[in-house]
C-alpha cells in the first residue's frame, strides 16, 4: 500500500519493509528544521528522523537527555511542513515513555496529532515493551532502537561500542526479536560490532537501520550536522563525512565580514 500526493509516492511503513524484502536499502538521515528537511527529502532520502539529537546539535546539550517533548514537536512540526516523499519518524524523548505505557501512549499521540508525523522510535526492549504494545494498539508506528541508547549514557558510562560481551549481545538478539514480535515496523542497531548487526538483520523480519553496526544492516542513518561536517569534533570511525560545511560556513562568513567591512557589499546593483 502507498499513499499518493499528487505525482510523489509517500514513503510509509509498508514501502520501508518492501526494501528490505527486496533488498534495496534504506538511506535515513536526521532532520530538525523546514530547510533542511525540504533539501533532503527532494534529494530522496527516504527516512527522515527528527531525532533526540536535535538536543545536542541544535541546543549544545553534552547529552540527549534535556530535550523536552514540547521542544521535539517543535521541530517535527518544521520538519513535516517540509516533506513530501519521506517518512518522518520522531523521537520520544528522555522521560516521555520511561514511567509507564499511559504517558508513553499520550507522549506519543502528542507527536502524532500536533507535528504531523508518520511514526515515532523509542529506545530500549523488554524495559518498554508494555509501552511500545500500547503505542502499537493506538495505531501509531514504532521504530525501536538497540545497542548503544544515548538515552541511558549515565548507566552506560561512556559512548564506546556495545554488545561486544556475549551477555550482552544475547540480551541485544532477544530484545530485537521481541520488538520484531510486537509488531515495530524498523529497528535502529546503534555502534555494535557488525557481526552481530548482520546476524541480528538476517533473523528478523523488520528492517534494521544502522549506525556504526557497519554493512549488513538494511538501511543506514547519520547525524546530518556530522554527515555535512557542519559538526567538527565528533570523529568516530563510522561516519563520513561527506561535506566540511564547518570550513565553508566559516570561510563565507569571513569572506561576507570582509566586504561589510571594506564596502564591497552590498554594491549598486544589490539596493534599490
Ligand atoms: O537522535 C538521533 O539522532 C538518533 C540516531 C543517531 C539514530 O537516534
Amino acid at each position: 500500500m502507498s499513499v499518493t500526493s499528487g505525482e510523489i509516492k509517500r514513503v510509509t511503513t509498508h514501502v520501508i519493509q518492501a526494501m528490505k524484502h527486496r533488498g534495496e536499502k534504506i538511506a535515513m538521515l536526521t532532520a530538525y528544521d523546514f530547510s533542511m528537511a525540504r533539501i533532503l527529502d527532494e534529494a530522496g532520502i527516504d527516512i527522515l528522523l527528527v531525532g533526540d539529537s536535535a538536543s545536542n546539535v541544535m541546543a549544545g546539550h553534552e547529552t540527549t537527555l534535556p530535550i523536552t517533548l514540547d521542544q521535539m514537536i517543535y521541530h517535527a512540526q518544521s520538519v513535516v511542513r517540509a516533506v513530501h516523499r519521506a517518512m518522518v519518524v520522531v523521537d520520544l524523548p528522555f522521560g516521555s515513555y520511561q514511567s509507564n505505557s499511559e504517558i508513553a501512549l499520550k507522549s506519543a499521540i502528542r507527536i502524532m496529532k500536533e507535528s504531523g508525523a508518520h511514526a515515532v522510535k523509542l529506545e530500549g526492549g523488554a524495559e518498554v515493551e508494555e509501552s511500545i504494545k500500547r503505542i502499537l494498539m493506538a495505531g501509531i508506528p514504532v521504530m525501536g532502537h538497540l545497542g548503544l541508547t544515548p538515552q541511558s549514557i549515565y548507566k552506560f558510562g561512556t559512548y564506546t561500542v556495545r554488545a561486544r560481551e556475549e551477555a550482552e549481545a544475547q540480551k541485544l538478539r532477544e530484545d530485537a526479536r521481541l520488538l520484531d514480535e510486537l509488531g515495530c515496523f524498523a529497528l535502529v542497531l546503534e555502534k555494535i560490532p557488525a557481526q552481530l548487526a548482520k546476524e541480528v538483520s538476517e533473523s528478523i523480519e523488520i528492517p534494521t537501520i544502522g549506525i556504526g553496526a557497519g554493512g549488513d544492516t538494511d538501511g543506514q542513518v547519520l547525524v546530518i550536522h556530522d554527515m555535512l561536517g557542519i559538526t567538527k569534533d565528533f570523529k568516530p570511525r563510522f561516519l563520513r563525512r561527506y561535506l566540511n560545511l564547518f570550513e565553508a560556513i566559516g570561510e563565507a562568513t569571513r569572506k561576507y565580514i570582509e566586504d561589510v567591512k571594506s564596502r564591497d557589499f552590498p554594491n549598486e546593483s544589490e539596493q534599490y
